[in-house]
């Protein structure tokens, strides 16, 4: 499984249970990336989403540790609430195992994205990252594990993309394990 996050050049995610920024040309390179397939979120990402509803057209599976908590599917697709790490990986590999047998890539068939408790959680399963790096410093409250630390290093890097509205300037880069 791969994660997919969006950070600032001190790997900020987010403030105030919100985005650091909304960048429509990022929302257009998450859906592209996600669309169809399964996302995983952490309760507190899920309620900040749209009308705290799931992503249209993609399978959610949503992490919380409280049992009355539910959120209504959208149509078509699955919106399973899980209270464990286990049960996150026994959903994520039906869609993985679905994936394959469709003839499609599993490896791409399943994202962690967010927020930063899931990130950490799910971050030794995951075998690529996908970050949007956004070339400015946010004040933010959360953050994603520094994958430069970490011994990570860019395989595949965008050209320099610009938001019109506001000057700010990110490239979408793959992260993987050196040696990879
Ligand atoms: N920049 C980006 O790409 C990006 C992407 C996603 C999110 N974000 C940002 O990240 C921030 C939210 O991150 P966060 O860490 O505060 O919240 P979160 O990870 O979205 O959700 C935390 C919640 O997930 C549940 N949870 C976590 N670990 C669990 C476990 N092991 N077992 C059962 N339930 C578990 C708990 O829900 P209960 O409280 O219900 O038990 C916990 O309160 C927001 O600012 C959001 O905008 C940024």
């Amino acid at each position: 499984m791969n994660a997919i996050v969006a950070t600032d050049r001190n790997w900020g995610i987010g403030k105030n249970n919100d985005l650091l920024v909304h960048l429509p040309g990022d929302l257009k390179y998450y859906k592209k990336k996600t669309l169809g397939k399964c996302v995983i979120f952490g309760q507190r990402t899920l309620e900040s989403l749209p009308g705290s509803k799931p992503l249209p057209k993609r399978n959610h599976i949503v992490l919380s540790d409280d049992p009355t908590y539910t959120v209504e599917p959208r149509e078509g697709f699955a919106c399973d609430v899980v209270h464990s790490k286990e049960e996150v990986l026994e959903l994520a590999a039906r869609y993985e195992a679905a994936a394959e047998a469709a003839g499609e890539d599993p490896s791409e068939a399943v994202f962690i994205c967010g927020g930063a408790s899931i990130y950490e959680l799910f971050f030794d399963d995951c075998d690529a990252f996908y970050v949007t790096r956004i070339d400015e410093v946010f004040d933010a409250d959360r953050f994603f594990p520094n994958l430069e630390e970490k011994g990570f290093i860019v395989t595949w890097e965008s050209d320099e993309q610009t938001d019109e509205a506001t000057g700010i300037r990110y490239t979408f880069r793959k992260y993987e394990r050196a040696g990879v």
